[in-house]
């Protein structure tokens, strides 16, 4: 199974360089990347995609906040050109900053990913390391899902745990989860271009 990925960053890109990392190594084998599409120009991820010389793309959302489909339809223009097709295509959202429309997450059904910095159902939406440290737990993590069209409620794939340690900040928390995450996403990724991974209702099925 071949699969064209095409990653959708805003900002650090610390998962974007893992991903690549991942494919470069060909701890990943099975894909290709086609494209790096950014909603901001300037940023890091862009220049992480020129050091591993992807083809990257900057589809500004500056006046596009009050309408998603207008804004996502560009980005199915952006992906499929690049190879990134509803068949042998897999979107991975890595740190975009972005609500995808309806629309666009059924474009890509089961070929769309995101990774979030808590054991999801728990603290879902921003500052999940943050929530976890005010609530209290015990245990954090991260969790890659699929993407369905309410936030960070998608069919999980893998979760990884970590432990909150005594005198935590939300940075030292933040910094902890980020190191697995750079580990998880490239193994959830590798699962899925494997053709490892199926759907059981909301369950996500893997075989190994
Ligand atoms: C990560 O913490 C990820 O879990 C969240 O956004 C952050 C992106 O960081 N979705 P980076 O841009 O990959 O460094």
């Amino acid at each position: 199974m071949n699969r064209t990925l095409g990653i959708l960053v805003s900002g650090r890109g610390s998962n974007l360089r893992a991903i690549l990392n991942s494919v470069k190594q060909r701890y990943i084998k099975d894909a290709k990347v086609g494209v790096v599409i950014s909603n901001r120009d300037g940023v890091p991820a862009l220049s992480i995609a020129d050091e591993f010389k992807v083809k990257r793309v900057v589809i500004p959302s500056s006046g596009f906040a009050g309408d998603r489909w207008a804004y996502d339809r560009l980005l199915i223009d952006s992906l499929e050109r690049n190879g990134v097709t509803r068949q042998g295509g897999l979107v991975i959202l890595a740190g975009f900053d972005r609500i995808l429309s309806e629309e666009f997450v059924k474009h890509y059904p089961n070929s769309l990913i995101n990774i979030h910095p808590s054991l999801l159902p728990s603290f879902p939406g921003l500052h999940a390391q943050r929530q976890a440290l005010e609530h209290g737990v015990k245990v954090s993590g991260c969790t890659v899902h699929f993407v369905v069209p309410e936030v960070d409620a998608g069919p999980i794939v893998l979760q990884k745990a970590v432990d909150v340690k005594e005198g935590d900040t939300e940075e030292s928390l933040s910094d902890r989860i980020l190191k697995e995450e750079h580990r998880l996403y490239p193994k959830a990724i590798k699962l899925i271009v494997e053709g490892k991974v199926s759907m059981s209702g909301r369950r996500v099925v893997i075989s190994r």
